[in-house]
């Protein structure tokens, strides 16, 4: 089985990418986790949509996320809600609209989130569960949010033990979910 677990955040030192690190640490044996970022995807624009097509950096996307069984999406929280770039990148993925079923439609997708702050991106991943659902996506219900990343996803030193307990069993009924 493959998955893709792509972070929602550009920042070198996001927690969203430490944790999408930890989850592909954390794939069941047998099980490949890739990594993807959004970094080189460009705003939406209609325009440039028409004049040049799709950029590749979407289409290379799209290609890895066709190939995966399951996508995990970590998302951070912006003013409790999902930030314009991760937004921005599934509305790309979306285009041309005939693509929108093959990409999304019936996924297996979890959503996961980490954030400093004490709600563990609760907001933005329940706003979020709109747009996966308008996308096709079959949902995960499992939740794994992370607050006080700061504390359990330093920036030096050992990842949490507990985050890693749960984030080991979060992939584990991931996958059974996936079946
Ligand atoms: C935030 N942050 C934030 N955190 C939170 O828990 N709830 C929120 O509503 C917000 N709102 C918010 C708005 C904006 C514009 C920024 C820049 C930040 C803090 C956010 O969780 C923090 O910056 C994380 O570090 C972002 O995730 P990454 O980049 O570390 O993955």
């Amino acid at each position: 089985m493959k998955l893709i677990a792509i972070s929602g955040s550009l920042r070198a030192a996001s927690f969203n990418t430490r944790l999408v690190d930890l989850l592909v640490e954390s794939a069941p044996q047998g099980v490949e986790c890739e990594k993807a970022t959004l970094k080189g995807i460009p705003l939406y624009d209609g325009d440039v949509e028409e004049e040049h097509g799709i950029p590749q950096a979407v289409e290379s996307l799209r290609a890895r996320i066709k190939g995966a069984d399951g996508m995990i999406i970590a998302t951070p929280e912006y003013n409790a809600g999902m930030p314009g770039v991760l937004k921005n990148a599934l509305d790309w993925l979306t285009r041309p609209g005939s693509e929108m079923k093959p990409t999304f439609g019936h996924r297996p997708t979890a959503l996961v989130g980490a954030t400093p702050g004490q709600f563990g991106t609760a907001f933005a991943q329940a706003g979020s569960l709109i747009n996966l659902r308008q996308l096709g996506c079959q949902l995960f219900p499992d939740y794994l949010r992370v607050s006080r990343a700061d504390q359990v996803l330093p920036d030096s030193g050992a990842v949490d033990a507990d985050l890693r307990k749960q984030a080991a069993s979060f992939m584990e009924n991931f996958v059974r979910f996936i079946g």
